[in-house]
């Protein structure tokens, strides 16, 4: 397949589904985990920062990353891939569906409304006590950890961490829609960590069209049907607009 026909594929679906990773919010400034000189796992261990053992460990040390990510987020604005996809779920309407692994909130900035956040959001806390959910304070007067509303309990940031499951509900939902999907497009992600990496290929073994953005070769380049090597916004530019 080639860029024209990957094309007339998104043109054609009546289904999409997305998976995004880092590399879509790249262009915000937000670092990526697994760039060899940028991502935040060339210079930190994630089982030191983000597993529940590092949690129970030093809650601080862990609390201070995500709030210094929180406060990078708050600062950041969605670029033009977010607002691409944005784009191309209203104009697929019911048919749409994105799977995120980011857990900075910007596809919800930019508009994205069918969308699941797999690994969580660090804009919002979770009490493990009675689960309750609630919004950060303002990031100038967020001094972590945040203090359950409910009951009292220091609470955790609202991610999912090495180790730990996925909402079933999130999962069963991506699961469905890369099942049904005419065409996915895979943006910005290295497609090592599962289950999220395990999407893609559940489109192209139901007969569908797979189709990645990415500037660099990754896990899932030889499941595709199409690879579009270069950033997100440009790449998806590319794929909508041609
Ligand atoms: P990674 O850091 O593993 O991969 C980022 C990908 O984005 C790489 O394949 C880059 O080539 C690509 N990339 C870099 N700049 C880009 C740009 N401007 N446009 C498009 N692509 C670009 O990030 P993820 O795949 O999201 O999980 O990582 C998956 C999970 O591992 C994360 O959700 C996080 C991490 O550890 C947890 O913390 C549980």
């Amino acid at each position: 397949m080639n860029l024209t026909q990957a094309r007339a594929a998104l043109q054609q679906a009546r289904r999409v589904a997305v998976l995004t990773g880092a590399g879509v919010s790249a262009e915000s400034g937000i670092p990526t985990f697994r760039d060899a000189q940028t991502g935040y796992w060339a210079r930190f261990r994630p089982e030191d920062l983000a597993s529940p053992e590092a949690y129970r460990r030093d809650p601080q040390t862990v609390w201070q990353w995500y709030a210094s990510r929180y406060k990078a987020v708050t600062r950041a604005q969605p670029n033009a891939a977010h607002r691409l996809l944005a784009e191309l779920e209203r104009e697929k309407g019911e048919g749409f569906f994105l799977a995120t692994q980011n857990v900075d909130g910007l596809h919800t900035r930019a508009g994205s409304e069918r969308l699941v956040e797999l690994h969580g959001n660090l804009t919002t806390a979770r009490c493990e006590r009675c689960g309750a959910v609630t919004p950060l304070p303002a990031p100038d007067t967020f001094t972590p950890p945040p203090i359950c509303p409910a009951c009292g309990d220091p609470m955790r940031p609202n991610v999912v961490w090495f180790g730990e499951l996925l909402s079933r509900h999130a999962l069963e939902a991506a699961t469905r829609a890369f099942q049904d999907a005419d065409v996915a497009l895979i943006v910005g992600t290295s497609g090592v960590v599962y289950p999220a990496a395990g999407l893609a290929p559940e489109t192209r073994r139901a007969g569908g069209v797979v189709i990645e953005v990415n500037p660099e070769k990754t896990e899932l380049t030889p499941d595709m049907s199409f690879s579009v090597r270069d950033v997100a916004s440009r790449g998806l530019a590319a794929l909508l607009h041609g």
